[in-house]
């Protein structure tokens, strides 16, 4: 048994090194999965697993003797890092500058973002927790103005032959069946939104992704849990803040490209490889624009019963 992802259906494998093994039962302590159990004061597998191990990864992570080897579901023991030292990490205060300081961008210089850059955003979303491992994020990387401008005008043509998505015959029916608040998106914000992407396309600006330099679209599978690619997105628009980019995630395309033959050819036409619940585009450049104050936003709410 084993929980499916789109990588693998298999549990993977924790191999203990009883010579090695203390029997502190650290591992024993962090295994979310049952896998673990101490027995003649040795780790060993064979405990009441939930699921089968998922390979977190954390009984490697922790284990002081380096007597644990987890391989299986993509991941094995050449995945663990050192760990950095505390004065290499940002504090309370640098996270919060940085975040304090990031604004949403879609004004660009008229200059590449390096593939270093994306690479290290890339390598910072690698440690984000993206729900059970492995990871079912997929990123496509549009690295270039070309491609992003290619993929923007092919979206907004495709759109044009999915006008009847916000038809009124088709919002009536959405008002019946799909209830109040889908019914009031669909009509007064997807509706005009479809409205000005294909309408500013037809006048030659680029609505969709504002002429970004570059884009990073994470998505996922259908097995993946939907707050998965938006993790992966809110890191690695903090990475490229850092990293002295500007960006914007961007919400309208992904859900107008999961249902329907025109969407799946749009998608295979693209190289994204599934339909998935969710999926967020971040678009990337150096920011033409120089915003000289921050704002702090309101929550909805934050009860504490
Ligand atoms: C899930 C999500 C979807 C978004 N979709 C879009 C979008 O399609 N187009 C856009 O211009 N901005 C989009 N944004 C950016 C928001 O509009 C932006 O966060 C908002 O303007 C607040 O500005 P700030 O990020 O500078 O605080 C999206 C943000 C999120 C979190
Ligand atoms: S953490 Fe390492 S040393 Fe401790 S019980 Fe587990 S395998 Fe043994
Ligand atoms: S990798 Fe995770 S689930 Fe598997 S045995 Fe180690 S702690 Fe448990």
């Amino acid at each position: 048994m084993a929980i499916p992802t789109s990588r693998t259906h298999e549990a993977a494998l924790p191999v203990i090194d009883t010579e090695r093994c203390n029997g502190c039962g650290l591992c024993v302590q962090v295994c979310k999965d049952g896998t673990l159990r101490l027995v003649d004061g040795k780790a060993a597998s064979g405990g009441d697993s939930h699921f089968g191990c998922f390979a977190c990864g954390h009984c490697m992570a922790i284990c002081p003797q380096e007597a644990i080897v987890v391989a299986g579901r993509c991941l094995s023991p050449a995945d663990l890092t050192e760990l950095p030292q505390a004065v290499h990490c940002a504090d309370y205060q640098a996270l919060a500058g940085l975040m304090r300081r990031r604004r949403s961008i879609r004004e660009f210089r008229d200059r590449e973002v390096p593939g270093e850059l994306l690479d290290q955003v890339l390598e910072a979303v690698r440690t984000a927790p993206m729900g059970l491992p492995p990871s079912d994020v997929h990123v496509l990387v549009l690295d270039s103005p070309d491609k992003v401008q290619r993929f923007s005008a092919a979206f907004c043509l495709y759109l044009e032959g999915m006008k009847w998505l916000v038809s009124p015959w088709f919002l009536a029916l959405l008002r019946l069946f799909a209830g109040k608040a889908t019914h009031a998106l669909m009509r007064d914000f997807v509706r005009p939104l479809v409205q000005a992407y294909t309408s500013g396309h037809a006048r030659g600006e680029d609505l969709v992704t504002y002429g970004a330099p570059a884009a990073l679209y994470f998505y996922g599978s259908p097995y993946c849990d939907p707050a998965d690619p938006v993790v992966a997105a809110t890191y690695a628009m903090l990475a490229a803040e850092s990293l002295g980019l500007g960006g914007c995630l961007l919400g309208g395309v992904h859900p107008l490209i999961q249902q329907g033959r025109g969407a799946a050819r749009f998608r295979r036409d693209h190289g994204i490889r599934h339909r998935s619940r969710e999926g967020l585009i971040l678009i990337l450049g150096y920011p033409r624009v120089v915003y000289q104050r921050g704002i702090r936003r309101s929550l909805a709410a934050v009860d504490r019963p």
